[in-house]
């Protein structure tokens, strides 16, 4: 598999996505796309009510990873009580790559279930994304799956549901996958974005009890990728009246409760709190964009191994300061969080302290140089670290637009906690 022949990197395409978030265009056609929800302590009594609702030949196949293969084992024995057939497929690995999606799709046809199930993270709920549209549509390259046709501009019918529906029950409070038509797969040494609106799941499930065992770094880099798509959302011009609020609240409930779910994860409401973050941060970017924070963290996440929300977490104050010499939404932003100032300015900065001293709190680097690279590892990999940057879809929907140069900068100045000044 190779790059290059994602629907991303066509240049028609890439045109289209840096000139449709415009207003005007936005003004006449804009969405919202959202699974139905069950929310709460009961979620799974709540799924075998459902669930019989959802599938006509009873048979469900679970797909998850070996990490919370114990958490789906649960989800299977509520299936069971239900009356349906279900089947465990642990097989997902992380960043899933193209064949683990392949993979996948023949188990579902093994057992011709008309029902999948993502019990785990982000990579599980991709991957099952992706082995929903492989399961029902086996002739099409998922690479050249588009959101839209460029030419008409319509969205071309996957037919995804006449194959199968889909539920979500996230293990982790980060990426906001369940309610999202979005699904990263890793194609060779790159990160690439599956779209397109069919891929909404059609349930997630909402249960603290599921994200209660997630170590606490994991909780706060998970907790940063949701700061991460609310800031980025709500700074973003694709955003609309539906996606603001919700990235709002999102952001409030990431400052009330990350703290307490990362000091003590069995702090059911601090849990419950923080799914529901991620839920509306999701449902926020999902409907509109994230910002380059982005673009940066998919690119810098995949050279230097990091993780997808500390990797994002680090690179949103630099987004934010970016975006904030363009556009005064910002000014918004500060207002719903309380920060004033004298001038826009000072704003900025009182601004960017209190994401900054937020993540500090939560044990979240805000360097690159505080993840242990070196400046020489940074130079080594710099020019394809901005390839990746500069080719991933969020630089096209960003409010400011990136040039390579100024990728450069933004990363030197993320190196050392430089403030950005152009
Ligand atoms: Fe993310």
């Amino acid at each position: 598999m190779t790059a290059g022949v994602w629907w991303t990197d066509d240049p028609k395409m890439r045109m289209l996505f840096s000139v449709a978030g415009s207003t005007g265009i936005r003004g006449l056609s804009s969405y919202f796309f959202a699974p139905k929800l069950l929310l709460g302590a009961d979620g799974l009594k709540a799924l075998e009510g459902v669930a019989p609702t959802l599938t006509r030949s009873k048979k469900a196949l679970i797909v998850t990873d070996k990490t919370v293969r114990k958490l789906a084992e649960r989800v299977q024995a509520a299936l069971q009580r239900a009356g349906l057939t279900a089947e465990i497929w642990d097989g997902v690995i992380p960043e899933p790559p193209l064949e683990n999606i392949q993979a996948g799709a023949e188990e579902a046809g093994r057992l011709e279930a008309d029902l999948l199930v993502a019990v785990g993270g982000g990579s599980v709920m991709d991957a099952t994304k992706a082995i929903w549209l492989n399961y029902a549509r086996p002739e099409l390259d998922i690479r050249q799956v588009k959101p839209v046709d460029p030419d008409t501009l319509a969205v071309v019918p996957l037919g995804v549901r006449s194959r199968a529906a889909m539920v979500c029950i996230p293990t982790t409070s980060g990426t906001g996958s369940e309610t999202t038509a979005t699904a990263v797969i890793t194609d060779g040494s790159q990160k690439k974005i599956l779209n397109h609106p069919e891929l909404v799941p059609d349930l997630a499930i909402l249960d603290p009890s599921f994200t209660a065992g997630v170590p606490p770094k994991l909780t706060a880099y998970t907790g940063m990728d949701v700061l991460a798509h609310a800031t980025g959302s709500v700074l973003s011009h694709w955003s609309n009246e539906y996606t603001v609020p919700l990235g709002y609240q999102a952001i409030s409930l990431v400052f009330k409760y990350l703290p307490r779910a990362v000091q003590n994860g069995a702090d059911s409401e601090a849990r419950y709190k923080m799914a529901v973050a991620s839920n509306m941060a999701g449902m926020s970017f999902g409907n509109a964009a994230p910002g380059i924070e982005h673009a940066m963290g998919h690119a810098f996440g995949k050279i230097f191994g990091v993780h997808h929300g500390c990797a994002v977490g680090i690179f949103t104050p630099y987004m934010m300061q970016y975006v904030s010499r363009h556009s005064e939404r910002f000014l918004d932003l500060a207002r719903h969080l309380g920060v004033t100032g004298a001038d826009g300015r000072e704003i900025m900065d009182n601004l960017l302290e209190l994401y900054l001293s937020f993540m500090r709190s939560v044990g979240c680097p805000c360097t690159i140089e505080e993840l242990g690279i070196t400046r020489k590892q940074l130079d080594e990999n710099f020019e394809p670290l901005l390839d990746y940057t500069v080719s991933d879809a969020c630089t096209l929907m960003s409010i400011r637009p990136v040039t390579r140069e100024n990728y450069r900068k933004l990363y030197l100045c993320a190196y050392s906690g430089e403030k950005v000044d152009f």
